[in-house]
């Protein structure tokens, strides 16, 4: 069997003690917005874990900023928006910043990471999509239930339709202005989209998310396309588009492969809470994952979601030597 390649959704972050020490002396924005140690956290995992790809340090969160929503970051409360977006005058009130301006200091991140990194590591450059995006600009921080986004998507469809294009007009535009910086490839996160019903995916986010990775498409580098929770919509997810459709655990990954058909490669899927897990069951679960992906042609090893800050960097090590054959 051919060996897989494998990265970390977060796989820069707060489980790496080289992550902690700058983040001691720095804010998250800090490190965002300052291209050398953004360039410097996105290459920390690189050196310690030997992936076979870098994910850019960002976050998807950062248009917020140009968007005048105003942004922060509570320490231990994750996101908070200052302005959130609660009708639809805020809606068309929204400025038109040029992404590849607004946020250049990302871009400049990307060309330093580009030119630092081995030829055979490509860097992978992201944005959140649409509805994740949305979700977090109208509830003003993270959800569970995200009550307030359905119900403004319910009570005011042409207003979250306008935001949903505005973002996807913006979104686009960043990933193929990541390329043009020197990302490999792309990925869109929509992290919180498996919390809709099939029927509200397709009427009120598809068809977005389709021109956002059209937009990204243009760049000519692939494009992965990764969601939670998207089991029971999976192939409308997958009609949105992407060269690479990224799963959660909730789903067997050969499963995903049949579901998503033979035109398109399949990223995941374990989940990140193994990786807290005795090394036997661990290692299991590796092997279980290898051998649904079996000898397909075009399958990343990765984690269903994001690697968690409580994770021994051994365990994340482990898994990449699994992976390797080691
Ligand atoms: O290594 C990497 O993956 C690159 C860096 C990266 C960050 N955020 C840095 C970050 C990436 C890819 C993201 C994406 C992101 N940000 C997503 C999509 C991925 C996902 O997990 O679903 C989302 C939803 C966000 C928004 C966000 N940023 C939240 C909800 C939080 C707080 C909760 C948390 O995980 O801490 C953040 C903060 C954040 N972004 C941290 C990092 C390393 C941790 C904060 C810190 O260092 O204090």
């Amino acid at each position: 069997m051919d060996v897989p390649p494998v990265w970390f959704m977060r796989q820069a972050g707060r489980y790496l003690a080289e992550y902690r020490a700058l983040r001691a002396k720095h804010s998250l924005l800090e490190l965002c917005h300052h291209p050398a140690l953004a360039a410097e956290v996105t290459l920390q995992p690189i050196a310690r874990l030997g992936v076979d790809a870098a994910i850019l340090f960002a976050d998807i969160l950062l248009p917020f900023e140009p968007l005048g929503l105003g942004l922060s970051f509570a320490a231990g409360e994750g996101p908070q928006i200052e302005r959130p977006i609660r009708d639809a005058a805020a809606v068309r009130r929204l400025p038109a910043p040029d992404p590849a301006q607004s946020l250049d200091y990302v871009l400049e991140a990307a060309r330093l990471v580009a030119s630092a990194l081995p030829a055979d590591v490509p860097l992978i450059g992201f944005a959140g999509a649409p509805f994740t995006l949305a979700s977090y600009a109208i509830e003003g921080g993270g959800s569970r239930t995200f009550t307030r986004t359905k119900a403004f998507m319910y009570q005011e469809p042409d207003a979250w339709h306008l935001l949903l294009e505005r973002l996807a007009e913006f979104v686009g535009c960043y990933l193929a202005a990541q390329a043009a910086a020197g990302a490999r490839a792309l990925q869109l996160f929509d992290s919180w989209v498996g919390c809709l019903s099939p029927q509200d995916y397709r009427s009120y986010v598809q068809p977005h998310t389709r021109r956002t990775l059209a937009l990204a498409a243009q760049s000519g580098v692939p494009v992965i396309h990764f969601g939670t929770g998207t089991a029971p919509f999976l192939e409308d997810f997958a009609a949105a588009g992407g060269d690479v459709i990224g799963v959660d655990w909730r789903i067997p990954i050969d499963q995903a492969f049949d579901r998503v058909g033979p035109t398109r490669a399949v990223q995941g899927n374990l989940d990140p809470a193994v990786l807290l897990a005795p090394a036997t069951v661990r290692e299991r679960q590796v092997r279980d994952v290898l051998a649904r992906a079996g000898a397909r042609a075009g399958f990343i090893f990765n984690l269903g979601h994001g690697v968690l800050p409580e994770t021994p960097v051994e365990a994340v090590r482990a898994v990449v030597e699994q992976v390797h054959g080691g």
